[in-house]
Parts: C-alpha cells; sequence; structure tokens
C-alpha cells in the first residue's frame, strides 16, 4: 500500500491514506451549531488535500454534552442545513468528511451542562468526580435511539459517514470497561468477553437501520487504558472480533480515557497552563497554585506515559491479525517516514492524525513534496489544555519554536 493512493471506506472513495482525527473545534455555538470559524476550519482542512476529515466530537443529545465551550451537537433535523455546508464546502477539495458523534456520559460536570450528568453505572470518574445517576434501561434504549438519529441527520446533511466515539472513556467506553460497568440488566458485561457490548451492538444496529447498510461506520476505539484493572489484549482482541462481526466500515485505534487524559496525546504537561485554564484544576491565588503543584500534580500524574513516536501502531498490529476491516491508527505520527513505515511495513490501512493538522493545516501537502518532512508539532499540548478555555483550538506556537 501507498500513502498517496486511491483507496475506500465502504464505498466512500479517498484520495489518499491520510486521515484527520476527531479534534474538538470550539467553534460552534450553545446549542452545537456550526459557526464561520468552524465553516473556514474545514475548508482550509480539505483544501489541504487530506483523505479523510473526522470532525471534532459532537454531542447526541443535551446531557451527552461536554465541559468544553464551543462544542458541536446534531440533536435534530434542524442541524441538517447548517452543517450541509460544511459537507459541501470540504466536497468541492475532493475530500471527505466523517462526523464523529458522542455522549460523553459521565466524562462532564453538572455545573458546565446544566443537567444532571448520567452514566452505565454510579462510578464517578476519577477527574471529573461528580456521581452520575446511573441509566435505566429505558433511559438507555432513549440514548442508542439519539445516537441512531444524529447519524441520520448527518447523513442527510451529506456527511460521508459518521464516527461513534467509543473511546478515551466516554459513555459506549463506560459500558465496554467491566471497571466501570456494574450493571446487572441486558446492558451487562459479558463475563467471557469480558465487555459490555450490548450497548454498542444496539447502536450500529440502530444507525445501519436508520442510514442503510451502505452509510459508512468509522469507530474510535482505545487499544489499553490506565485503570487498576487495565484493559487487557483479550479484551481488546475481543473487541476487534464483535467489531469485525458487526462489519463496521472502519476502526480507529487510540488509548485511554479522560482520566489519565494526557495519555491518550502525550507528551509535554503544561502544569502553569493547566491552573489558569483547565476547569478541574483551575485555581486563583499563587498560594492554592504552589498547593497544586506540591500535592495534587505528583499524584495526578503519576501515571503519565512519555511521548514516543506511533505510539498506537501495536494495537492496530493486533487488530490487523483478527479483522480485514481497515484499521486507522492514530497517536504520534509526526514524518512521513513513519505514516509510510505504518502503512508499508506494518500494512496499516489509514494513519489518522490530530495535533499535527492544528499546527499545519497543509502538513500532507508538505510531505507529498518533501520526502523527510517533519511536523512542527512539538506536543507542547497547549491546543489540548486550551480547549477548556473560550478561545477556539489553535496551535500557540509560533514558527520559531516560541510560545505565544
Ligand atoms: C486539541 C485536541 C482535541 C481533540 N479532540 C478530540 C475529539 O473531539 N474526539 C476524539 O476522539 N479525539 C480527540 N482528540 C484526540 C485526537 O484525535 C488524537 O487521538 C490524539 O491527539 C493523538 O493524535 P496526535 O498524536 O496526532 O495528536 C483531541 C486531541 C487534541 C490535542
Amino acid at each position: 500500500m501507498e500513502i498517496f493512493e486511491k483507496s475506500y471506506i465502504g464505498k466512500c472513495e479517498l484520495k489518499n491514506r491520510i486521515f484527520r482525527s476527531a479534534t474538538f473545534e470550539g467553534m460552534c455555538n450553545e446549542e452545537g451549531f456550526p459557526s464561520e470559524n468552524y465553516l473556514d476550519l474545514y475548508k482550509e482542512l480539505s483544501g489541504n488535500n487530506i483523505g479523510g476529515i473526522i470532525t471534532g466530537f459532537a454531542f447526541i443529545s443535551e446531557e451527552g454534552k461536554a465541559i468544553q465551550p464551543g462544542q458541536a451537537g446534531i440533536v435534530n433535523e434542524k442541524y441538517i442545513e447548517p452543517y450541509s455546508k460544511v459537507t459541501s464546502i470540504v466536497h468541492s477539495s475532493g475530500s471527505k468528511i466523517f462526523l464523529q458523534i458522542a455522549h460523553t456520559g459521565r466524562q462532564t460536570r453538572e455545573r458546565d451542562i446544566k443537567q444532571k450528568i448520567v452514566g452505565a453505572s454510579d462510578k464517578r470518574s476519577m477527574y471529573f468526580r461528580e456521581k452520575p445517576k446511573k441509566l435505566s434501561k429505558e433511559e438507555v434504549v432513549e440514548i442508542i435511539e439519539k445516537f441512531g438519529n444524529a447519524a441520520l441527520y448527518a447523513k442527510k446533511a451529506d456527511f460521508d459517514g459518521i464516527q461513534i466515539h467509543a473511546a478515551h472513556g466516554y459513555l459506549i467506553h463506560q459500558f465496554l470497561l467491566p471497571t466501570i460497568n456494574n450493571r446487572k440488566d441486558i446492558f451487562r458485561v459479558d463475563p467471557e468477553k469480558e465487555l459490555g457490548l450490548k450497548f454498542l451492538d444496539l447502536i450500529i444496529d440502530n444507525i445501519r437501520k436508520k442510514c442503510g447498510p451502505e452509510f459508512p461506520i468509522l469507530i474510535k476505539i482505545s487499544g489499553s487504558d490506565d485503570y487498576k484493572r487495565r484493559f487487557s489484549e483479550k479484551q481488546f482482541s475481543n473487541l476487534i472480533g464483535f467489531l469485525d462481526l458487526k462489519k463496521v466500515d472502519g476502526i480507529e485505534i487510540s488509548y485511554g480515557t479522560m482520566d489519565h487524559a494526557l495519555n491518550i496525546f502525550r507528551g509535554d504537561i503544561p502544569f502553569d497552563l493547566i491552573l489558569q485554564h483547565n476547569k478541574i484544576y483551575k485555581v486563583e491565588s499563587s498560594f492554592a497554585k504552589k498547593l497544586m503543584k506540591i500535592f495534587v500534580f505528583p499524584f495526578a500524574t503519576r501515571k503519565l506515559i512519555p511521548f514516543s513516536p506511533m505510539y498506537n501502531l501495536k494495537y492496530a498490529e493486533i487488530a490487523k491479525g483478527i479483522t480485514s476491516i481497515p484499521i486507522i491508527s492514530v497517536g504520534g505520527y509526526r514524518e512521513k517516514k513513519e505514516i509510510e513505515y505504518a502503512i508499508k511495513n506494518k500494512n496499516i490501512d489509514y494513519i489518522s492524525l490530530c495535533r499535527p493538522f492544528i499546527c499545519e493545516p497543509d502538513f500532507v501537502k508538505k510531505i507529498e513534496k518533501n520526502e523527510n518532512y517533519i511536523s512542527k508539532c512539538i506536543n507542547c499540548n497547549y491546543c489540548a489544555i486550551m480547549c477548556d478555555s473560550k478561545f477556539i483550538t489553535k496551535c500557540y506556537k509560533n514558527n520559531h519554536g516560541n510560545r505565544i
């Protein structure tokens, strides 16, 4: 396989094997409708020869909103027309665009979303710390319906497919993990597979029923996590086996949950910025900042894993041994040589990047021209921390390597 060749996700043709992975934009109004900035962002990305673009996570219902301001949403028919402007801009440059649909479950806060927060169980997240209301069986069925509706609105807005967000500790992931899912009803963990699959199973069926068998369904999952009972290779293999049977159209493999959020991204830990802007750790006085640095951060950061190139590739390789469904590997791709290595030597179908495109929307064009091109992204993670702020997602590093 080559980076720059035509390929297919279902019947959707992609002009190359590079994806822009889902990246929260912070560019929508409170109801989740896209702004001019959002349109401009996707115009710029698609104008720069990216094969497939996955949008930032869009909420499918009010109680599934994230704490970050400016999140996209897709909850009823009124969203079709505004989002069709986005898809039409992207299609005019020959790129394809997939809407990532998500429900945060326990990974949000009542004070931000102005609603009671809900979860697969009433276990609280270590990071968000609020006790969620355990969803009743009827409420779970309602959410399954909302995932299906969101996918249908996305199809009507001419998205080329959707991506189900089943990674990073959000609601679907909460149902999958025995560490969190302690239910006794039909949505419980299957003791043999060690996974709570029913919720995801019915979401996929519902999307297929509403959107038809040809509408591409991508899914994002986490290869492992950092809980005491770490997600094992056996559980991961069972999950890939299940997705194989469900015949989803593409599987993107990431890592972790928001309880150890920096392990999803890896790289620098900008403590001062966290104390200034992160909604959970934000403090005003310099004394409180000192206390946080001495007492809280050493505990909160004890499980952090350093950045290394292609850090999730090993999970993609395992998945390739189990299924013939296209695999998308994300996490730590910064050079053309790394992308080529994963595609040519490891047979991975697609490579997906997030921070390099925040830094350089024209990264694909640059690697097309230059074999040795290396991304300017230095994994400072300012972009990630600033998602909690009122500012839109952008790169905070100028071309001289200084922070701005
Ligand atoms: C600013 C920012 C926003 C992100 N937003 C999302 C998101 O909305 N949905 C998602 O699944 N992942 C999100 N991610 C994770 C990325 O898609 C990706 O999995 C991760 O950053 C690793 O890729 P990279 O090394 O190319 O940045 C985000 C990451 C960053 C830094």
